[in-house]
């Protein structure tokens, strides 16, 4: 039974004996039930102020007569407040119910089928080609990543897309480095490393000697003309970009369905173009052909250059189509920074000017930046903090702090590596995702703080409790003993957890999930120091293990569907 639900259901059978027939779904009154801050105003409020006009009543009136007809075994008490209808749960159904639903559920709770039948396509990741993994692009890695788990959860078919940026004159110029200066033993050894130091010489070499610029063109031409050795060299340039990358997919336990990225639309735009003369949407300005986007305030989406080269809008508008065409999406995402907003708006506006109504169903999931202790990042200045050199020494310091706590812990290396890593994803997926991000170790490594290391070690408390009463007898629980004010927090949230991912999912927020998850770790945190668990009395003991439980699987439920493992020692 879901409370809610329930206690809606108790106010329309009462609405429609005090006043006849209404006309208002259960579905109204439950989402206008609202849960006041504090319990000494009930569990759920319902305000009458709505109905006052319809019923010609005075909302104090309205919630006398409600209070006076609803009697139900599991609402202990109704007050009528001010034109508010309070509700108190009785506290021991209150806790059979929540936690009886909850663990009858296991790892299906919080989750429905709504998503069943329709799909979801994600642009995440989407890295570049010879550049290396950044922490850039650490949040739209892990926001994309939860975002497939969520929707996933839901019965959606979600599609996993790194659009990669494959497609630049950049690649001829690397191409020339490596025929002069490159070799393939090294490149291949020092993966994008070596790669990047080509590219960096070209245009240091290049300051020097012109020349080189046209020996790029030249080698960005044959790509496009498909010549088989400069292919040969460019695809093979990618693969040892995908290796590099897959290093920290496989240590965050991020995939993909398709990486076809920007080149993959050589042979797509055409038709896109050829569309948007057709629809007389393609005008010419300076040899150059725009969409013009003053009307709505934005400069024009530049389609193609005077030379006849396509932008990386051009791509987009085939990507999207294409997308649209493969997958037939009810959801299209794209998880990419703030700093491309007017990319997306033109985007989107371009397609709506070409007819297509399902540009409503495209969505730019924008996100903050992150900064490394007080200092932007960035390439030029050469200050980049590159991915996987992050990920390692997050887990080499969860090591050494996991030697110094727990040094008896067996694997402690697997959990060095759940709670190093844990710790960087939680820390990244805490704020609201439009927040910029300033990462430091201290706090994102902080067992006592808002942190991943602190719900991960808080999951692994509530399994120690349980490994515990193993050899324990069962009993049946005694659900009154959890009246106290510390159990019922804990099951206020575990009843809120379907409702958090709903909204986590609607707005593409995993924040939300994030701070769930500790909020339910602290409750659990204060339950467990006023209550012991482990009491002599049956049904008390009993009552608690399954609070425990219920805390356990949750926590270990919120933490997956963020990217986050849960070890079950620490
Ligand atoms: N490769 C781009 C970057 O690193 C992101 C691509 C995002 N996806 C897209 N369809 N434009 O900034």
């Amino acid at each position: 039974m879901d409370f809610k639900t329930a206690v809606a259901n108790e106010i329309l059978t009462a609405l429609k004996a005090a006043f006849g027939e209404v006309d208002i779904a259960p579905e109204a009154i439950a989402a206008a039930l609202e849960v006041p801050p504090d319990t000494a105003m009930g569990d759920y409020a319902f305000p009458c102020f709505k109905l006052s006009k319809a019923l010609r009543k005075s909302p104090m009136m309205i919630a006398d007569a409600l209070a006076d007809s609803i009697h139900a075994d599991f609402i202990g008490k109704v007050e009528s407040v001010k034109g508010y209808l309070n509700f108190f749960i009785d506290k021991a159904t209150y806790a059979e119910k929540v936690l009886g639903l909850a663990l009858s559920q296991g790892e299906r709770y919080g989750a429905d089928d709504s998503g069943a039948g329709k799909t979801v396509v994600l642009d995440y990741s989407s890295i570049n080609i010879a550049k290396r993994f950044h922490i850039g692009h650490l949040s739209t890695t892990m926001i994309g990543n939860s975002l497939v788990r969520l929707h996933r959860f839901f019965g959606w078919r979600a599609v996993g897309v790194n659009h990669l940026g494959d497609w630049g004159t950049q690649f001829g110029k690397m191409i020339a480095a490596y025929k002069r200066w490159g070799d393939h033993d090294t490149v291949a050894a020092g993966g994008v490393d070596e790669m990047v130091k080509l590219y960096v010489r070209f245009n240091t070499e290049a300051k020097e000697n012109p020349a080189l610029d046209d020996e790029g063109r030249a080698w960005f031409k044959k790509i496009e003309d498909g010549d088989p050795e400069a292919l040969e060299i460019f695809n093979w340039f990618k693969s040892v970009t995908l290796k590099d990358a897959e290093r920290v997919y496989d240590l965050l336990g991020v995939k993909f369905d398709s990486y076809a990225g920007e080149s993959f639309y050589n042979d797509k735009m055409q038709p896109i173009i050829d569309e948007l003369k057709a629809k007389g949407l393609l005008i010419e300005d300076k040899g150059a052909q725009i969409v013009d986007l003053q009307e709505w305030g934005m400069p024009p989406a530049l389609i193609l250059r005077s030379d006849g080269a396509t932008l990386y809008i051009t791509r987009d508008l085939a990507a999207a189509k294409y997308r649209k065409d493969t997958y037939n999406f009810d959801k299209s995402l794209y998880v990419v920074a703030y700093q491309q907003n007017l990319h997306f708006k033109q985007l989107f506006k371009v397609l709506e000017l070409m007819g297509y109504e399902w540009y409503k169903q495209c969505e730019h999931v924008n996100f903050g930046m992150v900064s490394f202790g007080g200092e932007s990042l960035s390439t030029r200045e050469g200050r980049v903090v590159y991915l996987d050199d992050l990920l390692h020494e997050a887990i080499a310091k969860a090591r050494a702090i996991i030697e110094e706590k727990s040094p008896d812990l067996e694997d402690k290396d697997e959990v060095a590596r759940q709670v190093g890593l844990g710790a960087v994803v939680f820390f990244d997926l805490y704020n609201n995702r439009i927040k910029d991000i300033d990462f430091t170790w201290e706090r994102a490594l902080n067992f006592d703080g808002e942190t991943g290391p602190y719900v991960q070690y808080t999951h692994a408390r509530a399994c120690s409790v349980l490994r515990k009463a193993e050899g324990v007898e069962k009993a049946k629980p005694d659900f009154a003993t959890l009246s106290d004010p510390f159990s019922q927090d804990v099951m206020r949230l575990i009843e809120q957890f379907p409702d958090i991912l709903k909204s986590a999912v609607n707005r593409s927020e995993p924040s939300m999930v994030t701070r769930f998850s500790v909020d339910l770790a602290q409750a659990f945190n204060k339950f467990y120091y006023e209550n012991k668990v482990m009491v002599d009395e049956p049904g008390t003991r009993a009552a608690r293990l399954l609070l425990t439980d219920a805390v356990r699987q949750v926590l270990k439920q919120a933490l997956y569907l963020i990217g986050v493992e849960a070890p079950e020692r620490m």
